[in-house]
């Protein structure tokens, strides 16, 4: 919890903005890191979930590899110090472009998700006299218990490649002159809340492809089982470390084809969403016919993720708990934007509002900054970091 010092300074700064607790993020990535050398597992952070620099510099700095989705994200990898060989790169719909930038730097795995795909990085590592180093996504139809929009394991989903193309898929990779085949790549979906169930399940379909694939005279080096821990947005302080642990002994304990390769995860929400806030003023409070309302400033644009999967975050008012308010009432917390989904939270219990009350909307380090935009040609929102 903050101080009343530290939010009366937070009271005067241009909102809203984006705030960051950088010892939540450096216990939090030293934590991973003590459990990926503890098991063997090597993690890949997902850049897609925040990619501003100190946050890269802070994870890279601690040895992590990176998982991107873009030419632009490797390009950014690099810059903020993650190495080469520990950069992978997926993606249903990669440009020439973006190719071009992984297998010019030798990026450790281009991930492929196609048979197309395959054959255009092929000709393009042949046209630059180099060999590429491909992993193919695998898609492994697994239901992940999630939202539908952020599932991704499932054969009607656009990601990877299906089983009913694995004979075509290794008569192609035989035939590639310009690609290092080094491993299988899967993703089962995002803010897993059943790790040992999901996981587990993950793990044993991956030993079975892992198999087919051997059988077919391909060595798997590598398996890199995706991302896709879940986070406490309910109740950020009780949780403020994902459990890192359950999920790598799941990997441990279920995976049969980790002996003697290696395996990779990429999460992006578990490590970067607990440590970031939005910050926003009240504008307005107003009475509603059969509610009250607390406009903010602060809209979908900031944070999607309410407008977009109905996804829940914590409202805490700082100002109000820096003053001691005792009252309480029901508030719909809404934002300022021309569409009726700007909403943050309906009949949320919060102390008394008043106009000019900081509220935080917590859990919004992963999938918030990264994913705002200027919709209404609204100023994108600034970071602060703490510590
Ligand atoms: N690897 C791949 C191939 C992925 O597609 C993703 C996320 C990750 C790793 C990282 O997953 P995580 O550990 O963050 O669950 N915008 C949505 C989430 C989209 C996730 C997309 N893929 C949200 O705000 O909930």
């Amino acid at each position: 919890m903050l101080s009343a010092n530290k939010i009366s300074e937070l009271e005067k700064l241009r909102t809203p903005f984006y705030l960051y607790d950088m010892q939540l993020l450096e216990d939090t990535v030293s934590e991973v890191a003590r459990l990926s050398e503890e098991y063997g597992i090597e993690v890949h952070y997902a850049v897609k979930a925040n990619a501003e620099g100190r946050i890269l510099d802070c994870i890279a700095g601690h040895g992590l590899g990176a998982d991107c989705v873009s030419g632009n994200e490797v390009l950014c990898a690099l810059e903020h110090g993650f190495p080469a060989d520990r950069i992978a790169f997926a993606g249903v719909g990669k440009t020439d472009e973006e190719i071009r930038i992984a297998v010019g730097n030798g990026i450790f795995s281009i991930n492929c998700e196609s048979l197309p795909e395959i054959e255009v990085v092929d000709a393009i590592a042949g046209s630059l006299g180099k060999r590429a180093n491909v992993s193919v996504r695998i898609n492994p139809n697994i239901d992940a218990h999630t939202h539908k929009y952020i599932t991704t394991g499932l054969e009607e989903n656009k990601f990877g490649v299906s089983e009913h193309e694995f004979g075509p898929l290794m008569e192609l990779l035989g035939r590639c002159k310009n690609i290092n085949f080094n491993g299988l790549h899967f993703h089962v979906g995002s803010q897993i809340l059943e790790p040992e169930e999901v996981f587990s399940l993950e793990c044993r379909r991956t030993d079975e492809i892992v198999a087919l694939f051997e059988s077919g005279g391909f060595h798997v080096e590598n398996i890199d089982l995706g991302g896709g821990l879940g986070i406490d947005y309910m109740d950020p302080d009780a949780h403020p470390i994902p459990d890192f642990r359950t999920w790598f002994r799941t990997i441990s304990d279920n995976l049969r084809s980790f002996r003697g390769r290696r395996v990779h995860v990429e999460p992006g929400r578990s490590i970067v969403a607990q440590c970031g806030s939005l910050v926003t003023r009240v504008l307005y409070v107003k009475h509603g016919v059969s509610r009250d309302f607390m406009i903010t400033d602060a809209g979908m644009n900031d944070l999607i993720r309410p407008a977009l999967y109905g996804a829940y975050h914590k409202i805490e008012n700082l100002s109000a708990a820096a003053r001691g308010e005792k009252d309480t009432a029901a508030y719909d917390v809404v934002g300022p934007v021309c569409e009726s989904s700007d909403v943050w939270g309906e009949g949320r219990t919060l102390p008394a509002g008043r106009r000019g009350d900081l509220l935080s909307i917590r859990s919004a380090g992963a999938y918030g900054q990264a994913m705002a935009n200027r919709y209404n040609l609204r100023d994108l929102a600034q970071a602060y970091y703490i510590g």
